[in-house]
């Protein structure tokens, strides 16, 4: 009974809802809403809860895999995808998230980014029947469906945004219009960019409505005011239907940016955390088998707040941004220390924080690495960054990636890195046979490294077969001016061929990355018992990341050196195991590493104290 779940956090819902919009009205109607969605949810669904109640960290569990992909790059539409279950399941992909679904406008949309109904799937793609039978499907496979709930704004042809066109007064109040420039110009002395050189500005003149819009990402993104009760009420609502189709994880998009208060960021405010929490009382009590994925692309120092705490959580897991930030930044400096102070940092959040660890997905890299820890480092953050975007685009000396800038802001020297990891990793500019071997290397030296970290580990569709850029995006008229188009492209079903044929730099990719997940996959210690931590190697190259269990030892150990470095480990000696090779070996005071390799080791024996 829906009663029964309410009970425990009525209270505090309560509690949160009128401090923050203090309409007891608008509160019961929300509280009813909540028992309908709770009576509508089926059985199956509701089965599903129950043991996932019983095992609450389900998705924590080592063999977990994951891939993020477009619908229609990979099969066309959800039919198409359903009948690609087989190659998911032949890969080992546990967790599928699919980029946006819902209706759209045609045209400029930013990758779906653009919701013009959050009820409704896009015709393009299918129906909405044809989407429950394909979460029927994946339940049925054991793959759990993630999908975007775009909650910051609107596309700007939303049935909201086109009665606000038309003057209702009531679909104004659902976004931030100002009749003239006087308060826009206000909060725009202290908003930051999201798109500098794209879209330019956080408002828009709309001639419809003859007035000024937010628009933090592009001008047909209209961003939503949850200060109105009647915002958060629909977008609740809607994002629980969402979980009622059988969807189980919701990716918050852009959730740092939904509250906005004048001479703020408008980024990371308190009262974000207060409706993030709502969101959550809200999912435990109607689909406790749901999860709240954050995407949270903020410092490391801002991320732990979404997380909540053990007794009042917000989201379930975050993407890991700043370790992927660093995994690309350490490849190109074949430095490991920023790398390895963020890690310390995000590893010491505690057992309740959980990530989702990844090389690329369908944005850009942007370069926010830790400046203070930088300039403690002898690194300047400015050249720094300067040099990664340089590099990553190709521009740099002796450089093997092929990249594109995104967001280039003159002013501030800012960029942003687009490229699929094989491209990034040097197998696009690779001629000869060594340079080949080489960026088959580095590819599955990054996959490693991802898979390394606690968390949870995605792909990019694409990357395990090796995909390089598609620099025809710029032909496309909607697309030319946004590169992150350079790593969204269909998915080469050809290259399976020379999968099927076992040569070639797709099958090793592809064999690599399969080998490495099987390891993970049966390898108790990524268990979420285990204590994760990094080791002090003694050299700035090389990063050692050890999961420790009941006395046993995983340890994985990255020389980021072009050059081979060796790496001291004084405490760890002893037997181990390669896991790649299968041999054994005695670990003495240290081990040497070849140039960018890896190992992944392991040891049954307790090391000396
Ligand atoms: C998120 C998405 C990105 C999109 C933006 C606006 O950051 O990942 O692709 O442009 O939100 O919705």
């Amino acid at each position: 009974m829906f009663i029964d779940e309410f009970k425990k956090y009525k209270d505090e819902f309560c509690w949160l809802y009128m401090e923050l919009y203090n309409d007891r009205e608008s509160l019961d109607k929300i509280i009813v809403s909540l028992e309908d969605i709770y009576n509508n949810r089926k059985p199956e669904l509701k089965e599903l809860d129950k043991r996932r109640k019983a095992d609450p960290d389900w998705y924590k569990s080592g063999d977990m895999l994951g891939i993020t992909m477009y619908t229609e790059l990979f099969a066309g539409d959800i039919v198409g995808l359903k009948n690609r279950i087989p190659y998911l399941k032949e890969l080992g992909i546990k967790y599928l998230h699919l980029m946006p679904l819902l209706k759209m406008p045609k045209g400029q949309n930013d990758g779906g980014y653009a919701v013009e109904d959050f009820n409704t799937v896009d015709e393009k793609f299918g129906t909405n029947k044809e989407l429950i039978d394909l979460c029927d499907s994946l339940r049925h496979e054991g793959i759990s469906l993630c999908l975007d709930f775009v909650m910051n704004h609107t596309a700007s042809t939303h049935t909201w945004a086109m009665r606000a066109k038309e003057g209702e007064q009531k679909y104004r109040d659902y976004y931030h219009i100002y009749p003239n420039y006087d308060i826009p110009r206000e909060f725009e002395k202290t908003l930051p960019q999201v798109f500098p050189s794209t879209a330019p500005g956080n408002f828009t003149f709309d001639n419809d409505l003859n007035a000024f819009v937010m628009t933090t990402f592009y001008p047909y993104q209209w961003d939503l005011n949850y200060a109105n009760p009647a915002v958060f009420g629909e977008m609740l609502i809607a994002m629980l239907r969402l979980c009622n189709m059988g969807v189980d994880v919701l990716r918050l998009d852009a959730v740092p940016y939904i509250w906005k208060e004048l001479y703020t960021t408008s980024r990371n405010l308190p009262k974000v955390h207060t409706i993030l929490r709502l969101m959550r009382i809200a999912i435990e009590c109607v689909a406790p088998g749901c999860l709240l994925k954050g995407e949270v692309v903020m410092a490391p120092k801002e991320l732990k707040a979404y997380f909540g705490t053990e007794e009042k959580p917000e989201c379930h897991m975050l993407y890991s941004v700043s370790s992927m930030v660093n995994f690309w930044s350490a490849l190109a400096s074949q430095d490991a220390r920023l790398l390895r102070r963020e890690l310390d940092i995000l590893l010491s959040f505690g057992k309740q924080c959980y990530f989702l660890n990844y090389l690329r997905c369908h944005d850009d890299i942007g370069w926010g690495l830790d400046e203070n820890a930088e300039r403690e480092f002898g690194i300047d953050p400015l050249l720094h960054k300067i040099f990664l975007y340089n590099f990553f685009k190709g521009d740099f000396e002796g450089s093997y990636a092929r990249g594109e800038l995104y967001n280039y802001d003159n002013i501030t020297k800012d960029a942003r890195t687009c490229g699929t990891t094989a491209s990034l990793c040097g197998l696009e500019a690779a001629h000869w046979k060594k340079d080949k071997d080489k960026a088959i290397g580095r590819i599955l030296f990054m996959h490693a490294l991802m898979m390394s970290i606690r968390g949870l580990p995605m792909l990019n569709s694409g990357d395990e077969i090796a995909q390089l850029n598609n620099w025809d995006y710029t032909l496309d008229e909607d697309k030319k001016h946004d590169s992150r188009y350079l790593h969204r492209s269909k998915f080469n079903w050809n290259a399976l061929e020379d999968i099927k044929a076992k040569k070639g730099p797709v099958y090793e990719v592809n064999s690599g990355i399969k080998k490495l997940y099987d390891i993970r996959s049966r390898e108790t210690l990524f268990n979420n018992r285990a204590r994760v931590y990094t080791y002090d190697t003694r050299c700035d190259n090389v990063l050692a990341v050890v999961h420790e269990l009941d006395g046993e030892y995983f340890v994985a150990l990255f020389n980021f050196c072009v050059e081979p470095r060796g790496a001291y480990l004084p405490n760890l000696e002893g037997k181990f195991t390669d896991l790649i090779t299968g041999k054994s070996m005695n670990m003495e005071d240290g081990i040497m590493l070849k140039g960018q390799s890896f190992v992944w080791l392991r040891s049954k024996r307790c090391p000396k104290a």
